[in-house]
C-alpha cells in the first residue's frame, strides 16, 4: 500500500504539452490543498497564456496524422489506459480522496466509473459507420462519412475529476481529434496522474496536452477565440456555461455542455418505502452531495411524508464525517470552504423561509470544511433552496397530494438534467418519463449515470450527450460525398 507521500512524489506536478513534461512559460506554480486538513499537499505548474498557445499548437500540428490513425490503433490505446488505471486504481483513488476529499470507498467507485469510459471508447472507436445509398433519381451515389471534429478545449470540474476527464478525452481519442485539457485548479493531481497513463499506454506527442492554471478564463478565453479549436466540451456550473456559449460563438464552435441540476426526487404513495429510502440516500449522499445530478428537492407524498422522512432522517444521521483516507469516513469534507459556506448560506435562507431543521445544519469545526448531512422539512413553496443547486449533503423535503401537482413541482425549474422517481405503478413511470422536462429520469433508480448510456440534460442544464453510443457523435462531423454515376447521365 502506497503512503501519502510516496503516492505524492510519483503524481507529475508539470505541463504536458506536445509529449513532454515541463514547467509554465514562467516557471509559477499553485498549490493544491488537501480540503480535510488545509495542509498543502503539491504545487503544480501555473500554464501562462502562452502555454495555452502551446497545447494548442501542438494539437493542431497532431491532428493530421491522428486523424489517419486506425480505429483499430486508437482503440488499443485506449483498452491499454483502461487496464493501466484499472492496474493504479489505489493509486487513483487515494490522489482523488486526498486532493477533492471524498472518502476512499468512493474513489474507487470512481476509478471503476472513470475506467469504464475507457473501455465503453475503445470499443465504439471500430464502429464508427457512415452509409451509401443511392439519390431517389438515380443520378448520384450518395456517401456519407464520419470524421473528427478537430482540436477540442476539455473544461473538467472538481468533483468527479477522474470520470469528468475520461468521459470526454476517451470518445475523442476513439474519433480521431486531439485536445486540450484544462483541469479544474482544485483537483489538477488526479488529470496529471491520468496523463502519465497516457502516454505509458503510448498515445503520440500533441493528442492529449494538459493545462492545470489558476487563471483559467485569461488562459482558455485565447483557445476559444483561435480558429484552429473546433470544439469545446465543458462540465461545470451553468452560469459559466453560458459565458462559454457565448464565447463560442465567435467561431461557431461545436459545445457540449454538461451544467447544473436541480433535481426532484419524487416519492409517490405506491412507493416501495424502504427502497425509495435507499435511493435517496443514493441520490442525495453520492460524492457528499457534491454532484450535478445529486437529488435536489425531496417531493413526497403526503400520506407516506412521515415514514419516508423518518426513515431516511435516520440514515443521514448514520453519516460519518471524517476525512476520507480514515476507514470509518462516509462523508468527506466539501471541497472548499467557498463551497461549504455557500451551503450553509442556503440552509440558513430556507429557515430564514420557514423551513424546520430535522437534522444537521450548520458547518463542523476545522479544520477541513466539512458540513454536516441535514434534513429539512416544511421547506415552503418558494424556498430559495428549491430553486438553487445545494451540492452539499443538504436534503429539503417536501410534500404534495396527487400526481399532477408532483409534476408541476418537478418541473417547476430552469434545470432539467436527471430526476428520480419511486413508484410501483407502470404507467405512472411511463407517464412521468413522457412528462418530466429532464435528460435523464432513473425508476426506483438513486443513480442513473453509467458510461454504457447517454449522459446530458435539458434546458438550462446543458447541451449535447456524454457516454453510451451517442458520446462519440459530439466528436464527429458528417461529411456527405455526392458521386455522378456516369452510367446514369443523360
Ligand atoms: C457530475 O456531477 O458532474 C457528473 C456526475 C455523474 O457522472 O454521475
Amino acid at each position: 500500500m502506497t503512503t501519502e507521500s510516496e503516492l505524492l512524489a510519483t503524481i507529475p506536478t508539470g505541463l504536458y504539452i506536445d509529449g513532454r513534461w515541463r514547467d509554465a512559460s514562467n516557471g509559477a506554480t499553485f498549490d493544491v490543498t488537501d480540503p480535510a486538513t488545509e495542509q498543502v499537499l503539491a504545487r503544480v505548474a501555473d500554464a501562462t497564456v502562452q502555454d495555452g498557445q502551446d497545447a494548442l499548437d501542438a494539437a493542431d500540428r497532431a491532428r493530421r496524422s491522428w486523424e489517419r490513425t486506425s480505429p483499430r490503433e486508437r482503440s488499443e490505446i485506449l483498452r491499454r489506459a483502461f487496464e493501466l488505471v484499472t492496474e493504479r486504481a489505489e493509486e487513483f483513488a487515494l490522489t482523488m480522496t486526498i486532493e477533492m476529499g471524498k472518502p476512499l470507498a468512493e474513489s474507487r467507485g470512481e476509478v471503476a466509473y472513470g475506467a469504464e469510459f475507457l473501455r465503453w471508447f475503445s470499443e465504439e472507436a471500430p464502429r464508427i459507420a457512415g452509409r451509401y445509398a443511392t439519390a431517389p433519381d438515380g443520378r448520384n451515389r450518395l456517401l456519407v462519412v464520419k470524421r473528427p471534429v478537430g482540436p477540442c478545449l476539455f473544461i473538467t470540474p472538481w468533483n468527479f475529476p477522474l470520470a469528468m476527464a475520461t468521459r470526454k478525452i476517451a470518445p475523442a481519442i476513439a474519433a480521431g481529434c486531439t485536445m486540450v485539457l484544462k483541469p479544474a485548479a482544485l483537483t489538477p493531481l488526479t488529470a496529471l496522474l491520468l496523463t502519465q497513463v497516457f502516454e505509458e499506454a503510448g498515445l503520440p506527442a500533441g493528442v492529449l496536452n494538459v493545462i492545470p492554471t489558476s487563471h483559467a478564463g485569461a488562459v482558455t478565453g485565447p483557445l476559444i477565440k483561435d480558429s484552429r479549436l473546433r470544439k469545446l466540451s465543458f462540465t461545470g456550473s451553468t452560469e459559466v456555461g453560458r459565458r462559454l456559449i457565448a464565447d463560442s460563438a465567435d467561431q461557431v464552435l461545436r459545445v457540449s455542455m454538461e451544467l447544473g441540476g436541480n433535481a426532484p426526487f419524487l416519492v409517490f404513495e405506491d412507493a416501495d418505502i424502504p427502497a425509495a429510502v435507499d435511493g435517496a440516500i443514493a441520490a442525495k449522499m453520492r460524492n457528499g452531495g457534491e454532484a450535478c445530478v445529486a437529488a435536489n428537492r425531496f417531493i413526497v407524498h403526503e400520506s407516506v411524508a412521515e415514514e419516508f422522512t423518518t426513515a431516511f432522517t435516520a440514515r443521514m444521521a448514520a453519516f460519518h464525517p471524517a476525512r476520507g483516507t480514515e476507514p470509518a469516513s462516509t462523508i468527506g469534507p466539501m471541497v472548499d470552504a467557498a463551497t461549504r459556506d455557500k451551503i450553509a448560506s442556503l440552509v440558513d435562507g430556507a429557515v430564514r423561509d420557514g423551513a424546520r431543521v430535522a437534522l444537521g445544519g450548520a458547518a463542523l469545526p476545522g479544520p477541513g470544511y466539512f458540513y454536516q448531512p441535514t434534513v429539512l422539512v416544511d421547506v415552503p413553496d418558494g424556498a430559495g433552496i428549491l430553486d438553487e443547486e445545494i451540492f452539499g449533503p443538504v436534503a429539503p423535503i417536501t410534500t404534495f397530494r396527487d400526481e399532477e401537482e408532483a409534476i408541476r413541482l418537478a418541473n417547476a425549474t430552469s434545470f432539467g438534467l436527471v430526476s428520480f422517481a419511486f413508484t410501483r405503478d407502470l404507467d405512472r413511470a411511463l407517464r412521468l418519463a413522457e412528462e418530466l422536462d429532464t435528460g435523464m429520469l432513473g425508476i426506483n433508480a438513486g443513480v442513473v449515470s453509467n458510461p454504457a448510456a447517454p449522459f446530458g440534460g435539458v434546458k438550462q442544464s446543458g447541451l449535447g450527450r456524454e457516454g453510451g453510443i451517442e458520446g462519440i457523435d459530439e466528436y464527429l462531423e458528417t461529411r456527405y460525398v455526392g458521386i455522378a454515376d456516369p452510367s446514369r447521365r443523360d
